[in-house]
Parts: C-alpha cells; structure tokens; sequence
C-alpha cells in the first residue's frame, strides 16, 4: 500500500515507517517539524537504504494538506500528527484543541476529495479516564480524559466514529497506546524531547547521560507492591508493528471504525523500570522520592486480547529489551538528532 504518514518524523512515526518499508509498503511523511528535527529524515534514509518521500506541510493549512494528498495519492494515511503534552495542554488549551482538531478535519476532508478510506489513528489509553476497570477493555464507555491533550483524543475519537456512520465504505482503526519506550535496534532513532522531559523513561535516559542531575519518583506510597506507580510500557518497535498489523486488517474489518489497544498487557511499576535501567547502564544512577504528581493514576495496563484475536499482533519485547535500546539510543546521542540535516547549514554562520 502507499501510505501517507502524517507526523511520520515524531517518535512512534518515524519507527512505523520504518516497519512499513519493511513490509514493503510505500511511504510519503508529512510533517511540518513542530516536534520533530528534520535530520530524522536522513536518519531514515540511512536504515531505510534510500531517500524516504517528504512533504514538509502544516497540518492544520486545510489547502495546504489537499494538495498533500493530491500529490502523493495515498491508498491509506496514518495519523500521527499533534500535539501531546499533558502539563503544556492544560496551560496552552486552545492550541491542544486546534492543532489536534484541525490537522484531522484537515486531513478527513482531504481523504473524502481524494477518495481516501483507509485510516489509522493514534489515540491514547488516556481515553479511559479514571474509572475503567483494570485491565482496560476496548469496550469500556464512556471515554472521559483528565487533561485537555486527552480530550482532544476522546474528541477525535468521536469524530472519526460519526464520519465512519456516515460513510459505511471507510475503515479506521484508533490505537489506543499505553506507555510507549525502547528505541530503534540500531541505536539512531529515539525520543528526543524538547526540553525538559515530561515522561519517566525519556527522564531517567538524561539522567543516565547527565543532562539531569536525579530522578524524581512521584510517590512510593501507592496500594502496589513497592509502592510506586504501574504501567504498560510497550517498545516502540512492537508499537510499530502494531501499526502495520492495523493498517494490514483495515480491509477484512467488519465495521467502519474499531478501537484496539496497543499494549503489553502487563504492568511494571517505576521502580522496577527504574532497576532495569540502572542495571543497563551497568551502574547506580541518583534517584528521590518525592510528592505523588496530580493526575496519576495508581496503577492501569492494557487488555491485549482484541489486539491479538483480531490484529494476529502482540508485544514481543520485554523490560530489558526496552530499556537497553534507550540506552543504546541515548549514550550515542546524548542531545538527540543533529540540529541540521546532512548537507544543510544554518542561514547564519556564528560569529
Ligand atoms: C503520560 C500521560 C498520558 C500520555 C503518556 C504518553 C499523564 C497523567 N498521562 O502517561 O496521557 O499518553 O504520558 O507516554 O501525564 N514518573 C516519575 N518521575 C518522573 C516522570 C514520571 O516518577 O519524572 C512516574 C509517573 O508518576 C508514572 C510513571 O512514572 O507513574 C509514568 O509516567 P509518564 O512517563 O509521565 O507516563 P504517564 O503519566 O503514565
């Protein structure tokens, strides 16, 4: 198939195209670099065994994005494109909600023009609130978000779902991610957050490299077995693969839109991850307990089930498997991507 990505230079973007060319798939990326270095794309290039197709678009421009699609006659788009920051959008909530909501309806739109309907959505398993029941199931309703980067995934969630009532013919798989960590084998893609990291692993791997002095525990006084908080972190490349199962299942789906959770299905709380990474670099790094974090949820992880019977897709790789390639990935660049893409030079030369 040849798939439009769409934030296919961001973190799980730019590891799904590579499991697309893997399989055999054709990939344009559109990504306006908001949140991402564009010497990704040399990166790419490089695992990829030739140039991987760019358009560089803002998301949002709704006439920029049809000529996007126009251009590059995608059979499928998968979405990954938005902004998502939890702590940013509850500071910056008109931005979360345009942006996100937007850049969809741009892309939608452009879809029906172009006789586009096959998609495949990143959403999060923020979408089950508070009160879902352990692990989360799917079916699960009503989807309620705690921050305004999750409502915007709730809401998009929706929208998708009245556009598919509408036109029986579209197939649109949401993915509903848990805590997605790891890096490419090859150790040259990765997380590369902007500033300080929002995340745990992203956290502990600048911490491991001494960008940042200690970690920060939030809470170890949680009802868990060591008393800090469970999650589902799941490799960024099983992620990936996930995608492509997706993609791969659009055509044999029995209904219009589907949710699937995209999880290891077990929970390893922070300690744990936190020993993991330590044992991985091979020596003690500083940590703290501190105050719990507004919002964290004690302990959650993934119903895998639909996944598996109706994708033919699991998570394969485990905790040090995880935490190795973060490492791999952030001792051999410890400030992330190159500013500047290969060949390129910024317009002013420093004095
Ligand atoms: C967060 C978001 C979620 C988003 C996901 C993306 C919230 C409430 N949820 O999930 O919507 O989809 O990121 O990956 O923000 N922790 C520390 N110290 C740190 C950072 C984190 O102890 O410096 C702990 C947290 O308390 C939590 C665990 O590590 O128990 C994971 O945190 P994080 O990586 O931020 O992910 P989530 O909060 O699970």
């Amino acid at each position: 198939m040849r798939v439009l990505v769409a934030g296919g230079a961001g973190y799980i973007g730019s590891h799904t195209v590579l499991a697309l060319l893997a399989r055999g798939h054709d990939v344009v990326v559109a990504d306006d670099f908001s949140n991402a270095r564009p010497s990704v794309m040399d990166r790419l290039a490089e695992l990829a065994g030739r140039p991987v197709a760019l358009e560089e678009v803002d998301l949002t421009d709704e006439a920029r994005t049809e000529e996007v699609v126009a251009r590059s006659e995608p059979d499928a788009v998968i979405h990954f494109a938005g902004l998502k920051a939890v702590g940013e959008s509850v500071r910056e909530p008109l931005a979360y909600y345009r942006t996100n909501l937007d850049a969809t309806f741009s892309l939608l739109t452009a879809m029906r023009t172009h006789d586009v309907r096959r998609l495949v959505f990143s959403s999060s398993a923020t979408v089950y609130g508070d009160h879902a029941p352990v692990p989360y199931p799917e079916s699960y309703e009503p989807l309620a978000a705690a921050s305004p980067y999750g409502r915007t995934k709730v809401m998009i969630e929706q929208v998708l779902t009245d556009v598919g009532l509408a036109d029986p013919d579209l197939r649109i798989a949401l993915l509903r991610y848990f805590n997605p960590v790891g890096a490419h084998a090859s150790g040259r893609l990765g997380e590369d957050p902007q500033g300080v990291p929002n995340n745990l692993v992203p956290y502990v791997a600048q911490v491991a490299v001494g960008r940042r002095d200690r970690l920060q525990i939030y809470g170890d006084d949680y009802d868990t077995p060591d008393g800090t908080c469970l999650r589902d972190y799941i490799h960024v490349e099983d992620l990936a693969e996930g995608h492509v199962a997706a993609l791969e299942h659009l055509e044999a789906m029995a209904t219009p839109v589907r949710a699937f959770n995209l999880g290891s299905g077990r929970g390893t709380s922070v300690r744990e991850l936190f020993d993991a990474f330590c044992a991985a670099v091979g020596r003690p790094l500083e940590a703290e307990v501190v105050g719990r974090r507004p919002g964290d949820l004690p302990a959650y992880w993934a119903d895998v089930t639909r996944a598996a019977d109706e994708l033919g897709w699991r998570a394969t790789r485990g905790l040090e498997e995880m935490v190795a390639d973060v490492w791999r990935w952030q001792s051999a660049n410890p400030d992330g991507y190159p500013r500047e893409r290969a060949g390129q030079h910024p317009d002013v030369t420093p004095a």
